[in-house]
């Protein structure tokens, strides 16, 4: 059994007495929810937004924001082929449509052109993923949606601390959402933030994330939900923000890392850094060059034979049994997401890996590809 783990956070003494605080003093007054609101504030403030909201996870935090922006049922809502699930849940959970598009073969996000494609008359809102910490054409997906009037959500869940043009991931379309699960660079166990500048849509989210209720009282207008965070969580998530920069670059390292012992391969792309864009680095995904004619459940097999761990890329959720019926279209319409998912692998980024593990971890794959 190999000891490198594929994901995991960092945990200290800043973390063990923020905690110990929440648990021994956050229960009364002011002091239940102080952890959530600090943590809120300085998340808000670091990426340059006016409003946020802490939710149980970043799956619930995009369907309070669509709900928030009224998705309903007959609505249709864009999103990356390509990407994990709970990108797209909460549009179902709406009754609405989810039109799959296709990614572009570098940066594995969206593009304006493959927005433009799936749009139609019924089209909402527009989910852009910073798949793997990368970043889309911005410019380019923000002139198509504000030319046809659709609202975008960011999706920066794998994203915490990548830029584009010197503008953070969680500073781009009408809100952004982060997750905080216990695999991500800043966790909480499970956890999630939305982040807005609309005051309006701000308090909407925020009624509909506590049972639809006037702020202090028991009197519920709606039936909404219950979505609320808690100050324990928030403590954890206060202290690892608090190391966020030294978190990143540990982040940063590990990509690099890989970058630098797999450079005498070609045809391998790793998460791009082109210029003008920085890669958060949450998790790095290996894609094999065609020459290689090696495939993500080869490579899987190959490496964990050598004792590395590694999990495929993301499927297209259009192949998947969740989402019956929807192959033949997403094939057709996103032949990059099925090309590049059928010869992509995650490989490990846990924040307690060691220069050894990424040596051992870069042998294997040189190994398994004869170099
Ligand atoms: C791109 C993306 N979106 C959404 C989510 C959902 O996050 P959570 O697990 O916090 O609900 C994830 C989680 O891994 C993700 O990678």
């Amino acid at each position: 059994m190999s000891n490198i783990h594929m994901a995991g956070p960092s945990i200290t003494k800043v973390e063990e007495e923020i905690v110990l605080d929440a648990l021994r003093n956050g229960w009364y007054g002011k002091s239940a929810y102080q952890y959530v609101e600090l943590f809120e504030k300085v998340f808000a403030e670091y990426h340059g937004r006016k409003f946020a909201l802490m939710t149980p996870n970043c799956t619930t935090a995009i369907h309070l924001l669509l709900a928030g922006l009224g998705v309903e049922e007959g609505d249709e809502v864009i999103a990356p082929d390509c990407t994990w699930i709970g990108s797209v849940a909460g549009i179902t959970y709406q009754r609405a449509k989810t039109v799959f598009a296709d990614i572009d073969p570098e940066h594995w996000c969206l593009t304006p052109k493959s927005i433009e494609n799936a749009i139609t008359p019924n089209t909402k809102v527009v989910i852009v993923v910073n798949l793997y910490g990368n970043m889309p054409d911005w410019d380019g997906i923000n002139e198509v949606c504000n030319r046809r009037g659709i609202a975008i959500i960011e999706d920066a869940a794998e994203a915490l601390g990548s830029s584009y043009k010197g503008v953070l991931a969680g500073g781009f379309g009408v809100g952004s959402v982060f997750s905080f699960h216990r695999t991500k660079t800043i966790t909480t166990g499970e956890g999630g933030m939305l982040l807005l500048d609309d005051e309006a849509l701000f308090s909407r989210c925020k009624f509909l994330r506590d049972h639809g209720r006037e702020p202090g009282t028991y009197f519920n207008t709606e039936v909404t939900f219950k979505y609320m965070p808690f100050n324990i969580q928030a403590a954890l998530g206060y202290a690892q923000f608090l190391r966020i920069e030294e978190l990143v670059s540990k982040k940063r390292s590990i990509l690099n890392g890989f970058k630098k012992r797999l450079s005498g391969i070609p045809d391998l792309l790793l998460n791009p850094e082109p210029d003008g864009i920085v890669n958060g680095a949450w998790a790095p995904a290996l894609v094999f060059g065609r020459s290689h004619g090696m495939t993500t459940a080869k490579a899987l097999i190959e490496l964990s034979k050598l004792g590395v761990p590694s999990r495929p890329f993301f499927y297209p959720l259009s192949s998947l049994p969740a989402f019956p019926g929807r192959m033949t279209e997403g094939r057709q319409r996103n032949p990059v997401a099925y090309d590049v998912a059928g010869r992509g692998i995650n490989l490990p980024c846990a924040l307690n890996l060691t220069g050894m593990d990424l040596d051992k971890i870069s042998n294997g794959i040189h190994r398994m590809l004869g170099y």
